[in-house]
């Protein structure tokens, strides 16, 4: 009889301890099957042990049995109570509520320059002028040359412009000397090689100079090129479409103002500004295309005149947003980027 009192306290610790420590509902069937498996649980083994009870002590063992049973049931059934309650949420995990509204992923802008090329390009494609592109690694004689500029211009000091290191190629060839581009004048010489006359085109894009960097300067900014080559062209066309763009650009109200200048492949030549916070800005220069930019490019002079520009489009972002920082653009910082 004590044996098999022995046997069942045995099992009822060892049940106790195996549902007490399973963690989940797995581990809690495979100790519900070992103890209380319908044919080989181990309670059923020890149960077997009661037929070797004296038949006096029978009643007593098998009372003793079933209270051990169902005190096995009552700690499987608080294990399995446990192992429920910690897979509700909110009870061991963290409260999630599944009605809130979703988190509005942040979406990404074209950048303000972006903007500007294309909102550029609308208003002078509605006076008539087609989009033309250009390298920005040029060579000398698109950058300089053809466009009049000397050899021994000061624009073209090296300490003025990012040359490229060109290597030599091949046996005792040398590669022509390569710069990015300093400015998109490159590109009038690109179309009126290519393009009989009349020509009515601008081209936009980056340009690179060695430019000390300030509220106004940057080593990498865009330009904005305008080319008009046709007959009886004159001055006070290029005048007219710069007032007309810079009306539509930067507001009716906008004053500018046109000062005498000079570049190597524009005669005359004028710089342009705007007025801004009590004092004038410049933001392009322009002029009349020069005879032997016309003649280098195989027009005929005495044909045809035209008119060419060059403005910044940096600058004339920052004057119709209130930038008063080029640098700005080039941060990368997205609290100044998102307002546009
Ligand atoms: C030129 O680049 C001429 N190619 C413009 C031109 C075209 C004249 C066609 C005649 C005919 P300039 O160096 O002045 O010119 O530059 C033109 C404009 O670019 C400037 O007015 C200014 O708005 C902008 N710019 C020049 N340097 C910088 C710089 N470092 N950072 C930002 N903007 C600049």
């Amino acid at each position: 009889m004590s044996d098999f009192l022995t046997e069942l306290d045995e099992l009822a610790t060892a049940a106790q301890r195996a549902f007490a420590a399973a963690g989940d509902a797995d581990e809690l069937e495979a100790a519900r099957v070992e103890f209380m498996g319908a044919k080989s649980g181990r309670v059923k083994d020890v149960q077997k042990g009661l037929g070797g009870v004296p038949k006096e002590d029978k009643p007593a063992a098998g009372k003793r049995f079933n209270e051990v049973k169902q005190q096995l049931q009552a700690w499987f059934d608080a294990a399995q109570e446990r192992i429920k309650a910690a897979a509700v949420p909110g009870k061991s995990e963290p409260f999630f509520d599944f009605t809130l509204p979703g988190r509005a992923p942040r979406l990404g802008r074209l950048h303000p320059i972006t903007q500007t090329i294309e909102e550029l390009k609308d208003i002078m494609g509605r006076l008539g002028f087609s989009v033309a592109d250009g390298p920005e690694i040029e060579d000398e004689r698109h950058n300089f040359e053809a466009l009049n500029i000397p050899h021994d211009h000061p624009a073209r000091d090296p300490l003025e412009n990012f040359y490229l290191h060109t290597a030599g190629v091949g046996a005792g060839q040398k590669q022509a000397p390569m710069l990015l581009r300093s400015q998109t004048s490159t590109v009038q010489i690109r179309v009126m090689e290519n393009t009989p006359p009349p020509v009515r085109i601008i081209a936009l894009g980056r340009v690179y100079r060695p430019d000390e960097v300030d509220r106004t300067h940057y080593p990498m900014f865009h330009q904005m090129e305008g080319l008009l080559v046709d007959r009886h062209v004159t001055m006070a066309d290029l005048k007219s479409v710069l007032r007309l763009f810079a009306s539509s650009y930067l507001g009716a109200d906008v004053h500018i103002r046109f000062r005498p200048s000079f570049f190597p492949f524009t005669e005359p030549s004028v710089e342009c500004d705007y007025y801004w916070n009590g004092g004038w800005t410049e933001f392009g220069g322009a002029g009349m295309v020069d005879p032997h930019v016309l003649q280098a490019v195989g027009y005929d002079p005495e044909q045809f005149a035209g008119f060419a520009f060059g403005l910044g489009i940096e600058r004339l972002c920052m004057r119709r947003h209130h930038i008063t920082d080029i640098r700005e653009f080039y941060r990368n910082d997205v609290r100044f980027l998102h307002q546009f």
